[in-house]
């Protein structure tokens, strides 16, 4: 009978040639490839959760009265989504997805980084992969100001503050993007717009891609995998069924994990800030901003560069030049680890001493900076911050370079010595 079925599907769709080309397609086991899938699962969980919230957020900044008390539409209804039998705990999953497909997305670009899985052909991959962080990264963001509460407003504002000042086109481009000058009638329903149609659309669009390339040039394999299949071939499970139970599994598991964190720990309390008034509460951006907010803290405030004609502030500096220097460079890695042979199994991170410390060094950096965010609650002075932010990336890069080089002369010595004859060989 399922024969016959199949039979049916196999006359009009060529099932067994789908079969072939897609669900027979080998997975390789490493633990670091699941870091894509969480990714990608985060997505869809808060899609799903996203369309939950569409059903009862206003997106409006006009000024309505309940009760005798004004507030802004887009406020006054989070704060009833909260209130339904299962609202807040969809606005919390939704706002924990959020961060761990952020922090995610960033592990998982660690590890193509550090095993080089980003080298030819898989250079197309990187870019796309850049392009998805950025845009995951700006739908944290848009998503921010959507509660339209003071702590909100305010964090937008510094955003519009530091787009406004880029020379020449700042005014203009801050006021196309955030329709008209922060905090205008029509930013909740352009932000909205952003967050809900143009940024899920481009995320389901290069997520397309970025699975399609990976398929059509296939995953890099655990290094063990070498030599145990002929050329050209992958040592792996299927698509179907091992592969797909186990990523069916995977999002059981991640479901279950949010509703334990989103039940035991609440998210932004947007009722304790209250709607936006004329006090500004001290604001901090989340985690993943806050390199840039230490970068801004740290930049003298009498730094200028003179450019045809303008001036770049500190602002300008701290805020667009910097980061996006950083995040050109990021993009150019396959770029400038160029390779003449296609990159098949995954490298150890002590093959190039030189990427893996660059790689840590950065990653100092970041944490450096992200600290000086806290400059004032940790009592450090802006000096020091300064220093440190220059001296731990060079001594984290240097102590990994030597740590590696030291690592391999040992495992070199060893497997000398393993390979001596016994003396009584001899
Ligand atoms: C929304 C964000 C992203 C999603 C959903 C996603 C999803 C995936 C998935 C499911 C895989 C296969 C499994 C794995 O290797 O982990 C993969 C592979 C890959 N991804 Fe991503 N990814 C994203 C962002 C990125 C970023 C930020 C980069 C790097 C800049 C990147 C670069 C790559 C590369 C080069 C591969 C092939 C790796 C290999 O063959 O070993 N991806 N991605």
């Amino acid at each position: 009978m399922q024969r016959q079925g199949l039979g049916w599907f196999e006359e009009r769709l060529g099932w067994s040639g789908f079969r072939e080309k897609f669900l027979d397609k080998a997975f390789p086991m490493h633990p670091s490839f699941f870091l894509g899938e969480i990714a990608l699962f985060s997505f869809v969980i808060l899609v799903i959760t996203g369309i939950y919230l569409l059903f009862s957020y206003e997106p409006s900044a006009q000024i309505i009265t309940v009760g005798g008390r004004s507030f802004p539409a887009a406020y006054h209804s989070v704060t009833q989504i909260d209130k339904q039998p299962f609202g807040l705990i969809v606005r919390q999953v939704h706002h924990w997805a959020a961060h761990l497909m952020i922090a995610v997305v960033i592990l998982h670009l660690l590890r193509v980084f550090f095993t080089g899985a980003f080298k030819k052909p898989r250079e197309i991959n990187w870019v796309i992969g850049i392009l998805l962080l950025l845009i995951t990264v700006m739908a944290g963001f848009t998503g921010y100001l959507l509660p339209y509460d003071a702590f909100s407003v305010t964090a937008s504002g510094i955003g519009y503050q530091i787009a406004a000042s880029i020379p020449w086109i700042g005014v203009a481009l801050a006021k196309f993007v955030f329709a008209g000058q922060f905090p205008a009638i029509g930013t909740i329903p352009r932000f909205f717009g952003y967050h809900v149609v143009i940024i899920p659309l481009l995320l389901i669009g290069l997520i397309g891609l970025h699975l399609l390339v990976m398929i059509k040039q296939k995953h890099t394999e655990p290094s063990s995998s070498r030599g145990r299949v002929a050329p050209g071939r992958l040592l792996g499970i299927p698509l179907w069924p091992q592969q797909t139970s186990l990523m069916v599994m995977l999002f059981l598991l991640m479901t279950g994990g949010l509703l334990l964190i989103a039940s035991i720990f609440p998210v932004h309390p947007i009722e304790l800030y209250g709607p936006p008034g004329p006090q500004t509460p001290t604001v901090k951006p989340d985690w993943y901003f806050l390199w840039v907010f230490g970068l801004l803290k740290l930049i003298p405030g009498w730094l200028e560069i003179h450019l045809g004609g303008t001036v770049l502030d500190p602002e300008v500096i701290g805020g667009i030049l910097l980061p996006s220097l950083l995040i050109l460079l990021i993009f150019l890695v396959p770029f400038l680890n160029r390779t003449r042979e296609r990159q098949n199994y995954l490298e150890p991170v002590t093959k190039h001493p030189l990427r893996t410390s660059i790689g840590t060094g950065v990653l100092m950096l970041l944490l450096t900076l992200s600290a000086a965010a806290y400059q004032e609650v940790l009592d450090i002075s802006l000096a020091i911050f300064r220093l440190a932010a220059v001296l731990l990336p060079l001594l984290v890069g240097i102590a990994t370079y030597l740590a590696i080089r030291l690592f391999r002369g040992w495992r070199s010595k060893t497997i000398k010595r393993a390979r001596e004859p016994l003396s009584s060989d001899r």
